[in-house]
C-alpha cells in the first residue's frame, strides 16, 4: 500500500491512466513554422536551465546540481594492461552554467542536434583503481576530485512517433553525445595506500598528461552526460504530447 502513497506512483498511475502534461511553465514551446525555429529553441532551453536544474517531480526530473551518479566505470585494455577506475557516490557540479549554443532541428526527418558548453566540471567521489595509466602501474582507494573544463558537447537524436489516447508521443530512438574537453585536473587522494610520495608523483603525472589521461576517462563520463539527457527527454517526452513541445 506504500508503494501507491509516493507521489511518484500517483503520477504515474495517472499517466498509465491517459494522463498527459502540458511542458513545465518554465520551457516555452516554440513554433514549428517558426522561421528561426533553432533560434527559438536556443532561447527557450537557455531560459529553463536555472529552473531545471533543482529537479522537478511532477515531470519526474532528478535535481542537477550537484548530479548524483551512483558509478562511473573506466575500464581500458585488458586485465594485465589495463585501467579499471570506478568513481562511486558522484557527485558532479557544474551543470548549472550550461550555456546552450546552437540547435539543428529536423522535424521532418526526426532528427535533432543540440550543442552545449559547460565552462567547468567538477567530480566529486570515492574512487577505486587498479592496473597500469600510460604503462604506470596505479593503485588505490579514497576520495577522488575530478575537474574537467571547457566541455563541448552534441547531442544528437532520433524518434519515432507514438500514439497514446489519440495524442503523438516522441519515442527515443537512437541517440550519440559527442564530447570534447578543455583542460582535466586530477586529485586522487590515499593512492598507493597513502604512501604520500608516490601518491603525489602519480597525480602530478596525471595532471602533466592529462589529455592521454581524459581519453581513458571521457567515454565514462560522455556516457554518463548521454544517459542523463536520454532519461531528461525521455521522462518529459512519455508524459507531454509532441504537439505540447513544437505548437503547429
Ligand atoms: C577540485 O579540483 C579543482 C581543480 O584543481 C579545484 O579548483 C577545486 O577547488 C577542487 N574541489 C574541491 C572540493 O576540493
Ligand atoms: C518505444 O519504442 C520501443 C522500441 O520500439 C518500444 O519497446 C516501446 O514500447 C515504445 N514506447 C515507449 C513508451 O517506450
Amino acid at each position: 500500500m506504500y508503494f501507491f502513497a509516493t507521489p511518484t506512483a500517483i503520477l504515474l498511475f495517472f499517466f498509465q491512466a491517459g494522463w498527459t502534461l502540458k511542458l513545465p511553465s518554465y520551457i516555452k514551446p516554440c513554433k514549428m513554422s517558426d522561421p528561426k525555429l533553432d533560434e527559438c529553441v536556443v532561447k527557450h532551453g537557455l531560459a529553463a536551465v536555472p529552473k531545471f536544474i533543482n529537479g522537478d517531480p511532477k515531470y519526474r526530473v532528478p535535481r542537477l546540481e550537484p548530479l548524483d551518479i551512483t558509478e562511473l566505470k573506466v575500464r581500458q585494455g585488458t586485465k594485465q594492461v589495463g585501467l579499471n577506475m570506478i568513481l562511486k557516490n558522484c557527485k558532479i557540479y557544474g551543470i548549472k552554467s550550461t550555456k546552450f549554443i546552437e540547435a539543428r532541428t529536423n522535424l521532418p526527418g526526426k532528427h535533432i542536434e543540440w550543442d552545449f558548453k559547460i565552462p567547468r566540471i567538477e567530480i566529486l567521489s570515492d574512487y577505486e583503481v587498479d592496473g597500469q595509466v600510460l604503462i604506470l602501474p596505479i593503485t588505490g582507494k579514497g576520495k577522488a576530485n575530478v575537474t574537467l573544463t571547457n566541455l563541448e558537447i552534441t547531442y544528437k537524436y532520433d524518434w519515432v512517433y507514438e500514439n497514446k489516447n489519440g495524442k503523438s508521443f516522441m519515442n527515443f530512438t537512437s541517440s550519440e553525445l559527442l564530447f570534447d574537453t578543455g583542460r582535466t585536473y586530477f586529485d586522487l587522494q590515499n593512492l598507493f595506500n597513502g604512501d604520500k610520495f608516490l601518491g603525489s608523483n602519480m597525480n602530478r603525472f596525471l595532471n602533466e598528461n592529462w589529455k592521454d589521461v581524459t581519453k581513458e576517462l571521457g567515454p565514462a563520463v560522455g556516457q554518463a552526460f548521454s544517459d542523463v539527457f536520454r532519461l531528461l527527454l525521455t521522462r518529459i517526452a512519455a508524459q507531454v504530447p509532441f504537439e505540447e513541445i513544437y505548437l503547429s
